[in-house]
């Protein structure tokens, strides 16, 4: 695919702002981020992973009331099911976990139900993502979280008590492995609870012990030939783990496993500015994510190399159709062409707009300064 010429800067800053007016116009009225309004699978559900980063995305170019409206759903979500959240905690410290099945969902209905859908569900990752989210909102505009405590409160008991088992990855793929990714999302998150200041003296501590733990164990584990892994154990790179030198700060961008980890998805992963999710996907062939262009612009923006920051984001604005809409994936360099049509098939074609596409170009260019944020506090709906 060839991607159109676009007049720089004015058209990113113009699609910064269309992106955000985008993803306030489809946020639903009680508060819940659509993945994608009009996709088949995706219509009718928000998934706590896109949500936060899509709040985080908003959050940092001044659209906080969106954001709270998106946290104040996580936290009515959590809320009501409190009574689940303490049978998982008690069943795993009495040393007989509940199954997979049984573990909260990765998405939820706009109202927070689980839907009748089948999907991939448990996924540990989103239970972190949102905190930290909250974490980045509170520090960026001094807000008060008092109302999302028992909602931080009841994540922390959560994931404390579940983050070493095996899950779905953000791919909602390969349930049997523990990925560095996830890994990486829970320790940001219980990084930002501890440092949201609601906790109790014991969720602190808990919060802070196992924050440590799970660094430490992707410090041992969770590399392999100097970079960051796929899963415990693997040799593989996956571009989600551009976040977790990036964004979520977990690993510094400019360590030597920051530095490695971004030099390993650029050289197997990243073909022109278009990244890859990882080397076997074969989901619509296996195209190119301008979402993970962006996480790996912020990576490489917070090592130092601003220049490859601003050519990802160039790629990633000239993926967004002539309406504005940017996609998930884009053609043009497939890692397994040959599986695309049993996608559209299935499916139907690729997922246009994708909200989460367009919140990681909103935060890649207010990193890098292209897009000016408002006045933090600053309401801009
Ligand atoms: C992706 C997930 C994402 C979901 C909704 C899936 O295809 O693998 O990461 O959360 O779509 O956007």
């Amino acid at each position: 695919m060839t991607l159109p010429e676009i007049d720089r800067p004015r058209s990113i800053a113009r699609l910064v702002e269309s992106s955000a007016d985008l993803i306030a116009a489809l946020q639903d009225a009680g508060g819940a981020y659509p993945a994608s309004p009009t996709f088949s699978a995706y219509a009718g559900y928000s998934w706590f992973r896109d949500g936060a980063f899509i709040a985080d995305g908003m959050s940092s170019y001044g659209r906080t009331e969106s954001a709270e409206r998106f946290f104040d759903w996580c936290a009515r979500v959590l809320e009501s099911r409190a009574d689940e959240i303490a049978a998982i905690t008690a069943a795993a410290e009495d040393g007989r976990p509940v199954a997979d099945g049984a573990m909260l969902p990765t998405r939820f209905t706009f109202e927070g139900r689980a839907g009748l859908d089948e999907w991939w569900d448990f996924q540990l990752d989103g239970y972190g993502t949102w905190l930290w989210a909250v974490g980045e909102h509170v520090r960026r505009h001094g807000t008060d979280a008092a109302r999302w405590a028992r909602a931080v409160e009841l994540s922390v008991e959560y994931l404390c008590s579940s983050w070493r088992r095996p899950c779905f990855d953000w791919w909602e793929e390969h349930a049997m492995h523990v990925h560095v990714s996830t890994l990486g999302c829970i320790a940001a998150g219980l990084r930002e609870a501890v440092a949201l200041g609601v906790l109790d003296a014991d969720h602190e501590a808990s919060a802070a012990e196992a924050e440590a733990e799970i660094v430490e164990l992707i410090r041992t584990e969770g590399v392999a030939d100097g970079h960051l892994a796929k899963w415990l154990g693997s040799s593989a790179v996956d571009a989600s783990l551009a976040s977790v030198v990036g964004l979520l700060e977990v690993v510094p961008a400019a360590s030597d496993t920051g530095r490695a980890t971004v030099a390993a998805i650029e050289r197997d992963l990243t073909f022109d500015g278009g990244v890859h999710r990882y080397l076997d996907d074969s989901f619509y062939g296996g195209g190119r994510w301008p979402l993970l262009s962006c996480m790996l612009g912020v990576a490489h923006a917070r090592a130092g190399d601003v220049d490859r920051a601003r050519e990802l984001l160039d790629w990633a604005a000239g993926t967004a159709a002539p309406d504005g809409a940017m996609p998930e994936q884009v053609g043009g360099h497939l890692l397994a062409p040959e599986r695309v049509d049993e996608w559209v098939e299935r499916w139907g074609p690729v997922a246009q707009p994708l909200l989460w596409s367009h919140a990681m170009f909103m935060r890649l260019a207010v990193e890098l300064g292209v897009a000016d944020a408002p006045n933090a506090g600053e309401t801009r709906e």
